[in-house]
């Protein structure tokens, strides 16, 4: 009787492990199953040691949902995420195909890696995940009021750590410049003699910008607008991210290009997660998430598919 229990156990594990796989066909796998029944009745010690196994594996997975309850924010059972989806492959606006089991209010169909970030975490703390597309300077003061959490592809900085909470780094980063395709400006140093520089309003983009040529700073609220306004030959340059810069550089390919951040004298950024001050459990449960997508794969499958991969649509 009780064999039979543990082979049952046994063939659930092997067939739960080829379907993980998506390799060979469900006949294999029962071949496979037929063979470990004979092993696990003959040798019933390593058999044991199987169900051990197994029990230990569903008591991580339960204890993987977090307790919330004691989450100012959270134990309402909804994170509200803020986000600028101006911002490619992090977060822009899809064509409503990218759809996300966790998410349950998504007006824009924002879609993206941060969106794709915060919808695992969701599920893996147990919330269900809404989006606010909302503009970048206005994320900030909306923590902890209209949003729980931003995922917007922010640069941690001492500053923003005076007001917010941020989770562990999640992806590093540095400012980039485009410019027109058949630009001569090249350096820190050529950006002095532009006339405008396009950023966002209140990101480290921005402040680079106001610190080589004030005067020519030109701030606007999402960077779709600083872009096209380059395309169009109203701005001389935009100053920000290096990946989206490169996306943006893909959507308008022929017409503007990326230059290399890594050659010009921007400090290294990293991105993190932030959050009101005042949830230290909503800390813990956002960098267990992330520690576990790290751990696991689950976190560079993502970076995979939404960032490597990104195409401009
Ligand atoms: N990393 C920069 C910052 O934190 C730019 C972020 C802009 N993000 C966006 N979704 N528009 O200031």
């Amino acid at each position: 009787m009780k064999k039979r229990v543990l082979t049952v156990v046994m063939a659930g594990l092997l067939g739960a492990g080829l379907a993980a796989c998506g390799s060979s066909s469900s006949t294999s796998a029962s071949t496979e199953a037929a063979a470990t029944t004979e092993a696990a009745a003959a040798t019933t010690e390593a058999a044991a040691a199987t169900t051990e196994a197994a029990a230990t594996t569903e008591a991580a997975s339960e204890s993987a949902s977090v307790d919330l309850s004691q989450s100012k924010y959270l134990s309402d059972g909804v994170m509200t995420v803020g986000l600028n989806a101006t911002f490619p492959p992090f977060e822009y606006v899809g064509d409503g195909t990218d759809t996300f089991d966790d998410i349950t209010a998504n007006e824009g169909n924002v879609t993206g890696f941060d969106v794709a970030m915060m919808n695992e975490i969701g599920k893996r703390i147990g919330v269900s995940v809404e989006i606010e597309d909302m503009d970048f300077d206005g994320i900030i003061p909306a923590l902890g009021s209209k949003i729980d959490v931003a995922a917007t592809g922010m640069t941690i900085t001492d500053e923003r750590k005076e007001s917010v909470n941020f989770s562990d780094p999640y992806y590093d980063a540095t400012q980039s410049v485009l410019v027109k395709a058949d630009s001569t400006i090249a350096t820190e140093d050529d950006l002095k003699n532009c006339s405008a520089i396009g950023v966002q309003g209140g990101t480290t983009g921005e402040t680079i910008a106001r610190g080589i040529n004030d005067a020519a700073t030109v701030s606007v609220k999402s960077f779709n607008q600083a872009v096209a306004d380059l395309v169009n030959g109203k701005n001389d340059a935009v100053i920000l991210d290096q990946v989206p810069a490169e996306a943006f550089a893909e959507s308008y390919s022929g017409q503007i290009k990326a230059l290399d951040g890594s050659q010009l004298n921007f400090d290294v950024e990293q991105y993190g997660i932030a959050m009101p001050k005042d949830d230290e459990v909503m800390l813990d449960a956002i960098n267990g998430a992330l520690s576990d997508m790290k751990a696991d794969g689950t976190y560079d499958s993502l970076v995979e598919q939404y960032i490597s991969n990104y195409s401009a649509e």
